[in-house]
């Protein structure tokens, strides 16, 4: 089975080809960063006309590279949401086009839950030999935990309160003047800080209401602890008391979310940590959770770097494996931004 898959939530715009066994055939991503840039940030009507202008030679494009006709295409699959609307519309109307004129079935799916099965890409083995798992996923607009006995069964451990990691990643690079996306950008600037010269606070903690025990993070603070600093201590780029605000900024993140992690392996009994989503990217991130899962005796599947930010090849995975919502009214189908990841 090829599964023709289109992603078009946020500032990327993917097609991609993706077999039954998980074999990705195609993946192109065309990355609008350069058009955002100038704004420090993405700007919905600059996405959604950027996603007009290039999707139908990215959805061809994918065609040609899996050696694809038409009529080899068994199943369209698309992100329904959450994302930004006018943003996932350009893509659902696509999809929705390509299944009445081809007269294919067509798969909504959560774009958290193709992070999530990101970690079953290039495995070369069936998804099973991983599981059960706890995965971290960690993007710019998300950050939980979730318990994963099966593909498709999953139970949420904990969440953000406000802020996901990377946005604190982005928001804080912006104080810094290091730019949009800032999750790379921090990186850099890190190399060789120290991580303990300044002491931010790492937002974890739990949901606090009654009967809600699930892990909590929160990172809105750890933002505002920057601005102050920088208002009391004005630094200069590319010097050491600069690298080593940077690379304190970045621990903060990254141990809250190794602290998250480790109280999700307390309660969930897993074989493999696991992590995805853009922040996955991050070095330091995947030195940590290597140190937990190696303490823990636990296996470590880090997504790919090439499937960690937003592809589409994850959107088709998830249909592949039989999740997500298959309509037969395609017609019918209209996006979710804000869509709970609720199974
Ligand atoms: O998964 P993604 O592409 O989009 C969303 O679904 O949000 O993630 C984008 C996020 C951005 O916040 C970006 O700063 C972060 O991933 N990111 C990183 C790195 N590369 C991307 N964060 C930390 N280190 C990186 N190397
Ligand atoms: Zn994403």
């Amino acid at each position: 089975m090829n599964v023709l898959a289109i992603e078009t939530s946020c500032d990327e715009t993917a097609a991609a080809v993706v077999t039954d066994q998980l074999a990705v055939r195609a993946n192109l991503v065309y990355s609008q960063i350069h058009r955002h840039q100038p704004y420090g940030g993405v700007v919905p009507e600059i996405a959604a006309r950027a996603h007009v202008e290039v999707l139908p030679r990215l959805v061809q494009g994918a065609l040609d590279q899996a050696g694809l006709t038409w009529d080899q295409v068994d199943r369209l699959a698309v992100t329904r949401g959450p994302g930004l609307a006018s943003s996932l519309l350009v893509g659902l109307s696509a999809a929705k086009a390509l299944a009445l004129r081809l007269d294919r079935p067509l798969t909504a799916v959560h774009h958290l839950e193709g992070h999530l099965v990101s970690i079953f890409l290039g495995l070369g083995a069936p998804p099973a030999s991983i599981l059960p798992a706890v995965v971290l996923l960690v993007s710019g607009g998300h950050t939980c935990l979730l318990g994963v006995d099966a593909p498709g069964s999953y139970r949420l451990l904990g969440h953000t309160l406000d802020d996901a990691a990377g946005e604190a990643l982005d928001k804080g690079s912006k104080l810094l003047g290091l730019g949009y996306p800032g999750g790379p950008a921090l990186e850099k600037a890190a190399r060789g800080g120290n991580v303990r010269a300044v002491a931010f606070p790492r937002g974890i903690g739990h949901a606090g209401e009654a009967g809600d025990d699930r892990i909590a993070f929160s990172f809105s603070g750890l933002k505002t602890s920057l601005l102050y600093y920088l208002r009391d201590h004005p630094l200069t780029p590319g010097t050491e008391a600069f690298r080593d605000v940077c690379a304190s900024y970045q621990e903060a993140v990254v141990q809250s979310l190794i602290a998250g992690a480790r109280c999700a392996l307390e309660r969930f009994p897993a074989v493999t940590l696991a992590c995805a989503g853009g922040v996955a990217r991050n070095g330091r991130l995947r030195e940590a959770l290597g140190t937990l899962a190696s303490e823990q005796g636990l296996r470590l599947r880090m997504a790919d770097p090439d499937y960690c930010t937003d592809h589409a090849a994850m959107i088709g995975a998830v249909a592949a494996l039989g999740l997500g919502e298959t309509v037969t009214d395609p017609a019918t189908l209209d996006v979710r931004p804000t869509w709970p990841l609720g199974r």
